[in-house]
Order: C-alpha cells, then structure tokens, then sequence
C-alpha cells in the first residue's frame, strides 16, 4: 500500500519532553498514528555549515520521522526573512510589515529544493506527499522537476492574500505559479479558496473550468476550502481530567470566587492581543463594578524572537499588561496574570474547561484551533462562553460564538460583558449548536476529505492525457 508522506516545517518528533503546542502539531500527529507514513521537516536546530546538513531517522508507532537542521544561513534568511517577514505579513494583509529581499527568496527556493531532494529520495512512485504550509510554495515545483510523478498537495494553514497585496511581493506569479504544481491545494475557508482561484487567474491567466479546478498551462490544479477542525471526543476527555497541582499555572482554587477569562495566543501582531488587553483596559475602567471580580489569564508563547517585528510586540505586550496592573492591582486581585510557558496540549484543555471565557481577537487568522478546542473542552451542563473575532476562519462555522470585530474596542467591552452576564441556559444552547458544528466535520473529516481529493480524483493525473478526457470523471 501507498505510504502518506507528510512535509511541515515544524515536525513534533515524538519527545515525551517536548510539548505540542500548535494546532498543526496535534491534527498531524493524529493524522499519522492514524494512516502510517512519514513526516519531514525541520529539527529546529541550526549548524553552520552546509556540508553539516544531514537526515535522521526517528521510528515511532509505525511513522517515521525524518528531520534536518538547517543552516544559520538557512535559517535567517528562508525562515526569519523570506517566510516570516514576507510572506506572514503579506498573508495576513501587513503589507506595512513585508521585506522583501532577493537573497532571502533564493534561500527560500534553496531550502524547498532541499527538502524536495529529500522526498525524492524516500517517496516510492505511488506515495502520496501532503506539504504544509507557506514555507513551501514551491515543493510541487521542484519535485516535479526532479522527475516525480507523485500526488501532490498542499494545504495553506494561514490566510490568502489579497490580490493588492500579493502584488507587492516581487515573485508573486512565480509562487503563483508553483502553487499551480500541486494537484490539490487545500485552504482553510470558501473565501480563501475564492480569492485563490481569483488571482491565479488574474495574475497567471489561468482558466477556471469549476468552481475549484483551475487550468494553468496544461494542467489542472483542484483549489478546495478544507475547514480544519479539532477532535471533540479526544478533548472532552483530556478536558475532564482534573488539573494536577503542577499542571494549575494560574491557580484555579483561589480564583474560585472571580470570573476567569482565558487567551491562548502566540505573540504575533495578527493575534489581536495588543487590541485585546485595550478593549480588557477599557471594561475596567467602564465597569468598576467588575474589579475584583473577573481576572483575564493569558497564555501568551513568544515566537520568531529573532524578528525585530515580534521583538517589539512582545515589548509593547509586557508594558500593556503591567499597565493595567499597576493601575487597577490591589493587594488581593491582579487583573491580567500573563504566561509565557508552552504547555502541552492535555494540560491546555484541561485550563479551557476551568475558564468562564475565551477571546480570540485575530486581526486575520486562517482558523484558529484555540476556539475550536475552547469549546469542545466545556462541561456541557455549565459550558463556558467563546468570544471570537469575525476576522478568524472559524467564525464562519461558529456562528453561536460571541461575533466581534477585535478593531472595535466598545463592541469588545459589550461582548464581554454579555459573556459574563450570560445565563446558563443561553450558554448551554450556544455551546451545543457549536458543538454540533464540531462533530459535523472534525480533523479526521478534514485529513480523510483532503487525501481522498489528492488519492481518488484520477482525473488530475492528466499530464499526457487530453484535457477533456481528464475533466469529465469529477465534474458530480
Ligand atoms: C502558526 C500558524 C501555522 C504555522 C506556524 C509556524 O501556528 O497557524 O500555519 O505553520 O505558526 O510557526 P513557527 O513557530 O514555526 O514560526
């Protein structure tokens, strides 16, 4: 039988030491034990030089893990510089944060080429490769110039860009272009998957023959909205569990008599957290009759130190929060208690359940787990209430969420004044229609949906065969 090969940069090798921490970390692990294969990608490490690059092995219930480090080199320029500090920006529409430099494009392309090279090593000819992720636009490209006839897909965790914007990156098409060498390319909402089908064919001429296939020189790419999603059984059973002492970082027993409002972010400028702890700032100072009675709990990871724009948000974060300390601390109550730890994913969902309230404020995010995972955490008779920012993929399909607009820093002070007013009865209908929305289609839904595409559309195997005679099997 075929083998799944996936490629992420970030690969969570199976460290009992090492904690998971991000969305992509967990479904793709689940997705693994699950089918068997193996998983590429970066070790997270750095050398200095080249001739020190090399592949290890890692066997772990049936799936093979093989990383790399990369060089300092490597990592500064496709990492730090072209990844992060032009593409993120770009796809998060901070066209203000992009830098773009040539050097750094190139060691884009040097890297994917790498990790290309190291597919073809490994891939039999019937081996279908799952690639994640911004870091690597141009994988198809380069396997296909290796010679490899593999299916191919891609799934982007993050937001598309707007058109306006991808046009301020220097090697747009060129990307664009590449994107066009997958057979499948999987985006997190109907409106990404729009936007994409709309610029590959304003910027490349491509051809639009249905609504998510796309024709560009000769050959079909299956563009298609895959929600993510969380696995509700698996968290309402970590969740359940209680919170060991060492596990309780924010100390649950003595917030027992105040409201507790969670935020789980990585310190990035598209989470909305400087926007958050404003509008947190302007409910205590409308609401005094509130102090003392509701703390905000922020779990807050810094991330992509060595880039000057998280350098200085993760500055203005601290001062944000002790302002607001230091103007509204008493000696019994702290209103914002921030931390900075990674905690593993058990322990997170078992912190969800205990909190009252969650607020995801993305300014623009691709979905976001932490909702997703906030509610499936709840106790259904005494269910917590989700505030979630109508930038998030999520809020398409959480409509029963608290809908707000995180620029909005009045509606933000009303919203969460209704969460914590809201009666238990509206919490506990809110919470299973958003439940229903969860089971509808879950993570092994997303994963079995995405590689059926990529597995069971023979008509995207097209290369040498008529156009016509490829389009007409999937066309339902
Ligand atoms: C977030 C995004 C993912 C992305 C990851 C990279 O979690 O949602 O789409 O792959 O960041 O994070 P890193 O720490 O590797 O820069």
């Amino acid at each position: 039988m075929s083998k799944l090969i996936v490629l992420s940069n970030r690969v969570s090798l199976p460290n009992p030491e090492k904690k998971a921490a991000g969305g992509l970390a967990v479904a793709m692990q689940d997705a693994l034990h699950d089918i068997g294969g193996v998983w590429v990608g970066w070790n997270g490490e750095r050398v200095e030089q080249f001739s020190q690059l090399k592949f290890d092995s890692v066997q772990h219930q049936g799936v093979e893990y093989l990383t790399s480090p990369l060089t300092e080199q490597q990592y500064q320029q496709y990492y730090c510089g072209f990844a992060n500090n032009a593409l993120w920006p770009a796809m998060h529409d901070r066209s203000d944060l992009i830098e773009y430099s040539t050097d750094e494009y190139l060691t884009y392309q040097e890297v994917n080429r790498m990790f290309a090279e190291q597919l073809q090593a490994i891939a039999e000819p019937d081996d279908v490769i799952w690639v994640h992720d911004y870091h690597f636009f141009s994988i198809a490209r380069h396997c296909r110039q290796l010679g490899m006839h593999n299916k191919i897909g891609f799934f982007l965790h993050i937001p598309f860009a707007h058109e306006a914007v991808w046009r301020e990156i220097p090697v747009a098409s060129r990307l664009l272009q590449d994107l066009c060498e997958y057979d499948v390319v999987g985006l997190q909402t109907q409106r990404d998957q729009q936007q994409c089908m709309r610029i590959c064919q304003t910027m490349l001429s491509g051809e639009e023959i249905h609504p998510y296939i796309l024709r560009y020189q000769n050959k079909l790419t299956m563009m298609k909205s895959y929600p993510i999603g969380v696995n509700p059984d698996l968290i309402q059973h970590a969740a359940a569990q209680p919170l060991t002492s060492t596990q309780d970082i924010f100390d649950f027993d003595s917030l027992a008599q105040q409201k507790t409002i969670i935020g789980v972010d990585r310190i990035d400028y598209s989470k909305g957290l400087l926007e958050r702890f404003d509008a947190f700032a302007h409910f205590l100072a409308s609401y005094p009759e509130y102090h003392q009675q509701v703390v905000d709990l922020q779990i807050a990871c810094p991330c992509r130190m060595d880039i000057p724009a998280y350098q200085r948000l993760y500055q203005r974060l601290e001062d944000q929060i002790a302002a607001i300390n230091s103007q509204y601390a008493t000696a019994d109550w702290l209103p914002v208690n921030c931390s900075h730890q990674t905690l593993a994913h058990e322990v997170l969902m078992k912190i969800y359940r205990q909190s009252d309230i969650c607020w995801v404020t993305s300014l623009k995010d691709g979905m976001n787990l932490v909702a997703k995972e906030y509610i499936a955490a709840q106790d259904a008779d005494n269910p917590g209430v989700l505030i979630l920012s109508d930038k998030a993929g999520a809020a398409d399909q959480m409509p029963d969420a608290l809908i707000v607009n995180p620029h909005d820093r009045e509606a933000m002070t009303r919203a969460l004044k209704q969460a914590l007013e809201m009666p238990r009865a509206e919490r506990i209908q809110r919470y299973s229609r958003l439940m229903d929305g969860l089971k509808k289609f879950d993570i092994v839904d997303w994963r079995t949906t995405f590689l059926n595409d990529l597995r069971h559309n023979s008509f995207l195997y097209h290369y040498k065969m008529p156009l016509r005679a490829q389009v007409s099997p999937v066309i339902h």
